[in-house]
């Protein structure tokens, strides 16, 4: 759906008031009950383009539709999600982009799911696995809120003992417990040249996922961490903030020569 076109009946929108108060809402041809909320009439908004503002609860909201920050923050979830600065740099690793054919898993909260999705595009194709059904419905909801369910095929399936069912892939993404034990079916599935990238951590995960990555023929092999420190701006006084993302996890990518 394109960024500045109408909105449509059941479409996802995000109210905004100011950087108050955010919310993501399906617009419905009706007024809606929000619980503990009270009734909201959005009705009017299904034609118009993003923008505009409605009145509720005494406030003024911004109509717009969500951008992936958007769609992270309000992130239902189930297991432990992949961060902006780990997810990002797992896609330069992966080398993913518009158009990319790429399996994951686990699909977990499907936070990594939608930034793969946003990054292949609606030209690409993401195959997210999970061995938990209950996971996988909660991944789907959140890829449903953003419109991309088109893109992503979710499938039921241990990938430590099943591997994966595709195969002339572009990259490989995992985060689970035991990535080295998906290594050789991601080498199996992957177009020569294809790429790997894994989440790990810990130490001990990390080392044995990328001894692995190295004795199953994968070339290019190296990790990273990334550390994120938020900055205080103010007049005179600008610094970085006392506290700051440190560990999060490893980043380890290699590439099928
Ligand atoms: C930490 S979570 C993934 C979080 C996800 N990347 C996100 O950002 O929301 C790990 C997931 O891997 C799944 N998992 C673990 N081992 C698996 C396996 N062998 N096959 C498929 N899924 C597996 C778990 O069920 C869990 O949902």
């Amino acid at each position: 759906m394109p960024g500045d076109g109408a909105f449509e009946a059941g479409e996802v929108v995000l109210l905004r008031r100011k950087e108050h108060e955010s919310l993501l809402l399906a617009l419905s041809d009706r007024p809606q009950v929000l619980e503990g909320r009270g009734v909201i009439d959005l009705s009017a908004q299904v034609g118009r383009r993003p923008g505009g503002t409605v009145e509720w609860a005494g406030s003024t909201y911004r109509v717009l539709r969500p951008g992936l920050p958007d769609l992270l923050e309000h992130l239902k979830r189930s297991a432990q999600i992949v961060t902006p600065k780990d997810a990002q740099y797992l896609l330069f690793l992966g080398g993913i982009g518009p158009g990319a054919v790429v399996a994951e898993a686990g699909a977990g909260s499907g936070a990594l799911t939608l930034v793969l999705a946003h990054a292949v595009g609606p030209q690409g194709k993401v195959v997210s696995y999970d061995r938990r059904p209950e996971f996988l419905k909660i991944a789907r909801e959140n890829l449903e809120r953003a419109g991309w369910t088109p893109r992503v095929d979710f499938r039921v399936r241990d990938v430590a003992i099943d591997g994966l069912d595709v195969g002339e892939l572009d990259a490989v993404v995992l985060d689970l417990a035991e990535p080295w034990a998906v290594l050789g079916a991601a080498h199996a599935a992957l177009k020569p040249g294809g790429r790997v990238a894994a989440y790990t951590p810990t130490y001990n995960q990390l080392e044995r996922t990328v001894r692995a990555m190295r004795e199953t023929g994968f070339d290019e092999v190296r990790s990273v961490e990334l550390l994120e420190r938020e900055m205080h701006v103010g007049a005179g006084g600008t610094r970085p903030e006392f506290e700051m993302l440190g560990h999060t996890g490893f980043l380890s990518g290699g590439r099928k020569g």
